[in-house]
């Protein structure tokens, strides 16, 4: 082992700016590189201090264990059910996260797809690319709905969930939400009931966080009161939404109709969606802004940093 050891592991890649940043300024074991990665882990273990990973390629107890010197996992992005948090708790590692600074942006996109799919954006757009408009089928497009006025319902009153609702006030809207817990301090009426709110809401927004707590709570009863006046859109985490139940409301025609951000199965997309004129579909693009892009970046080099002077990070996943 040599002063040359790398002191960070970086588990995948991030975009070139921060993928240069870390490895100009630091000594970084760029594990996605090696051909063997438990080997070059191995290689490495007794200098590695930190992770830098993302909420896409996780963290796993498995590599946690493999590094006995670990002190900190450093993440790009909010969500991190893909990090093994109780294993790195066990071990007393400290797990930063990239909160807030991207809320706009997935409130933002959330209300881009709740007025996509009831103003028919994506199916208009394609109709006038393809030369209907003036052609044979004129004036044949469909009429969409009216969005101002009506009922939002939030599943997951967070940070992103609240800013999803705050919007909708801009619009007249009529808001309730379901949580955990109600949140004595938000404006808008708790329902304590999941399907209660789905079948009260015309929009159904999922804004939760993932994994095991939230897996399949969209489900085919929640999906079915929610029906065909009803509009689901998902901006949080695939697997929160039971898939198959949500694509065979929308072929049986008892959903009105779906904006998806996330998908179950990313970057797999149900065929069967993909022929329906009733559903929007975006690649998984909350925060991908060029803006919230490079503020998560800039957090993540912040939390390290912080991490490196004081022996803490600045946005821990949990206090
Ligand atoms: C990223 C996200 O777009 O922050 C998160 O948890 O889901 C997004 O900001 C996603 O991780 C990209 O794969």
């Amino acid at each position: 082992m040599t002063s040359l050891s790398p002191t960070i592991v970086q588990i995948g890649p991030l975009s070139e700016r921060i993928n240069h940043e870390l490895s100009s300024q630091h000594r970084v074991l760029q594990l996605w590189r090696h051909t063997d990665p438990a080997a070059a882990l191995a290689a490495h273990a007794h200098t590695i201090r930190i992770a830098v990973t993302s909420a896409s390629h996780g963290c796993s107890a498995q590599m946690i264990e493999a590094l006995p010197q670990l002190q900190a996992i450093c993440s790009w992005g909010v969500g991190y059910e893909k990090l093994d948090v109780q294993a790195a708790r066990a071990r007393s590692v400290q797990v930063s996260n990239t909160p807030d600074v991207l809320n706009d942006c997935v409130a933002d996109l959330a209300w881009a797809l709740i007025l996509a799919t009831a103003r028919r954006v994506g199916q208009a757009e394609r109709y006038v690319r393809r030369g209907s408009w003036g052609g044979t089928h004129d004036g044949t497009f469909p009429l969409g709905n009216r969005v101002s006025g009506k009922r939002l319902g939030i599943l997951g009153l967070g940070r992103i969930g609240a800013a999803i609702a705050r919007r909708g006030t801009g619009f007249d809207m009529d808001i309730r939400y379901h949580n955990r817990k109600e949140r004595p301090d938000a404006p808008w009426r708790y329902e304590p009931s999941l399907r209660a709110l789905a079948e009260w809401a015309d929009f159904l927004v999922v804004a939760c966080v993932g994994g095991a707590a939230t897996h399949h709570l969209v489900n085919a009863e929640v999906i079915e009161a929610l029906g065909v006046k009803g509009t689901l859109v998902n901006i949080a985490r695939g697997p929160v939404v039971d898939e198959q139940a949500l694509v065979r409301a929308l072929q049986e025609g008892t959903l009105g109709a779906a904006g998806l951000d996330v998908f179950e199965h990313e970057p797999h997309v149900p065929p069967a969606l993909l022929d329906m004129d009733n559903v929007v579909l975006m690649p998984h693009q909350g925060s991908a802004t060029v803006e919230t892009r490079r503020a998560m970046e800039d957090l993540v080099l912040q939390n390290l940093d912080a991490f490196l002077r004081t022996g803490k990070v600045l946005t821990p996943v949990w206090e």
